[in-house]
């Protein structure tokens, strides 16, 4: 069973935990494993300060069960006319702590004339993919957007990266931008692409 709630400056240790794994299986982050800065005091300073909905917020999806084969999709069906929403029901709550089994980032900048708009990042562990919580975390996100004011989202991600493509196109995300050779994977330079959504 997952559970979707926007994370505080505690989380920051299993967050950490989360995002090294990710990095360790995941083809197509930026980070190589051991790139990434790993002090548990940055990262909770990191997420204090982006003072939610100011500069942004992280939500985490935390397997409940037992096993992690026990993931399920829980979301409520959507209100008519909107397509990636969550009820107020669904907000963010404190939950108990469980396993990290993906996390969604929102990024927003300070100034005026962009403020409109943020910036998403998202991974979900390969064991507990394909079951919906990309979906789902998506969904905070956009409700999240809509309840602060966030008109835009946008994102990018390697071209070949189908099973991202195929999240974001479900969600409405349109292709803005094609970054040639963007991204290099070992010996192979990679296309970027970037996408992007406007929330009416
Ligand atoms: C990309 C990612 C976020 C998708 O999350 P997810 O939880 O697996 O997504 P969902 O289960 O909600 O599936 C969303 C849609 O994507 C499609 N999809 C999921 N996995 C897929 C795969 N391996 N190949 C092709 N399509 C796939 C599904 O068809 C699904 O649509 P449906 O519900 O109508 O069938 C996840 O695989 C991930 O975090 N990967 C590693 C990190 C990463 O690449 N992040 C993105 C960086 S931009």
């Amino acid at each position: 069973m997952i559970h979707i709630r926007e994370i505080t400056p505690e989380d920051a240790g299993n967050l950490l935990k989360l995002m090294q794994e990710l990095d360790r299986e995941a083809d197509y982050l930026l980070y190589e494993p051991g790139e990434r800065p790993v002090e548990e005091e940055a990262m909770r300073e990191h997420i204090r300060k982006l003072d939610p909905p100011e500069y942004g917020t992280f939500f985490a999806a935390e397997s409940l069960a037992a096993e992690a084969g026990d993931v399920v999709a829980t979301a409520p069906e959507p209100e008519p006319g909107e397509t990636g929403t969550t009820a107020d029901a669904e907000a963010p709550s404190s939950g108990s702590a469980g396993e990290m089994a993906g996390y969604l980032e929102i990024r927003r900048l300070p100034w005026k004339r962009v403020r409109h708009r943020a910036y998403l990042v998202i991974g979900i562990l390969k064991r507990c993919s394909g079951q919906g919580v990309g979906t789902r975390l998506m969904q905070q996100a956009e409700s999240w957007a809509r309840r602060h004011g966030v008109r835009r989202l946008h994102l990018t991600l390697v071209a070949e990266n189908h099973a991202a493509v195929a999240l974001y196109r479900k969600m409405g995300y349109e292709t803005e931008g094609r970054h040639p050779a963007s991204m290099r994977l070992g010996d192979r330079y990679v296309e970027e692409l970037t996408m992007g959504k406007w929330l009416d």
